[in-house]
């Protein structure tokens, strides 16, 4: 019997190349060449599987072209880059990459919050341009993490890690907004209080941002959210571009409205706002929160399994649409 055959649509680990090539015609892209829409659909045609990162979008004008299209595994936990809707209709199977990211996710999300309140990206950048030549009492004088409020909006899994941290590693004060309440044992576990949205931007001494992205969420922090923080905030957002409104951030963070930013995510990366590029009390990085090695290899073999699971045996470890199961 024939191998089905399955497109890996960017880079990736060639182990895990290989391992798919144990049960698959693989197809693949290890130069890292960026495909228009029409490209990835173009190299689709005839193929069952397709391994895609957050950078592909699968919907529904890409799915008529794609008929014996079954199944797109995702190697990232966030899929808004699927149309899950489109893809059920079509009876395509979506998996995505949950869970091996968690703690590896929670501990840059605190590395960025970090770097953001005590101001170390910044303080690198003078000291490397040679202008660093006295010390003085309030040089890149930063706010505190231990004991500060850290608001978090969005609490699943990534979310629960960075109140962990916070509660239990700095002794934070821990407040959340989501839109379901945890339930006591875990707001105990995580040392997590329940609160409004506008408590949360209120009280926060720092706010990170850990929703996924859809059109409830679009720039559900922008102008109007930026001016209820508090002047001296931070705020750090590893969840999605778009879930900011980075136009919005870059004016408040000129005009100290709120005190500084960490980003990891952006509205139309890998282009940045130029207004954020330009402004020094920012951390930016290219979406690097659960970019270790072992984590991605994690995440990978994760999708690998996905596709392996469902072509070889009908059983994926992770699917997003159960719906498309249930249809056998
Ligand atoms: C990364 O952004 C992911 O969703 O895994």
């Amino acid at each position: 019997m024939s191998k089905p055959a399955v497109l890996v649509a960017r880079a990736v680990f060639p182990e895990v190349l290989e391992r798919l090539s144990q049960h698959f015609e693989v197809s693949s892209n290890q130069a890292d060449d960026t495909w228009s829409a029409d490209e990835l659909a173009a190299r689709l045609a005839g193929q069952q599987g397709v391994f895609t990162t957050a950078s592909e979008r699968i919907d529904a004008a890409l799915l008529a072209r794609c008929p014996e299209l079954k199944i797109a595994a995702n190697m990232a936990v966030g899929y808004n880059n699927f149309d899950l809707d489109a893809m059920t209709a079509r009876g395509v199977l979506a998996t995505n990459a949950p869970d091996v990211l968690t703690e590896t996710t929670a501990d840059f999300g605190f590395a960025l919050l970090m770097a953001t309140a005590r101001r170390i990206a910044e303080s690198e950048h003078y000291l490397r341009a040679g202008q660093w030549t006295k010390w003085s009492y309030d040089l890149f004088a930063g706010s505190d993490i231990h004991g500060a409020t850290l608001g978090i909006l969005g609490m699943g899994r990534i979310g629960q890690g960075i109140a962990r941290r916070g509660a239990h590693g700095f002794g934070m004060d821990v407040i959340y907004h989501n839109r379901s309440r945890l339930t006591p044992a875990l707001e105990a576990e995580c040392k997590a209080r329940y609160v409004s949205k506008e408590e949360l931007l209120r009280q926060a001494d720092h706010l990170v941002l850990v929703l996924p992205y859809s059109a409830a969420s679009h720039h559900a922090i922008g102008a109007a959210e930026l001016a209820q923080m508090k002047p001296t905030a931070t705020l750090v957002n590893i969840a999605r571009g778009g879930i900011v409104d980075d136009a919005a951030l870059a004016a408040a963070l000129r005009g100290k409205r709120i005190a500084a930013a960490g980003l990891d995510v952006f509205e139309g990366e890998p282009a940045v706002h130029p207004g954020l590029l330009t402004v020094p009390n920012v951390v930016l990085t290219p979406h690097i929160a659960s970019a270790s090695v072992p984590t991605r290899l994690a995440m990978a073999n994760l999708a690998a399994d996905n596709l392996i699971g469902y072509l070889t045996q009908g059983k994926p470890l992770t699917p997003l649409n159960d719906a498309v199961l249930a249809k056998g």
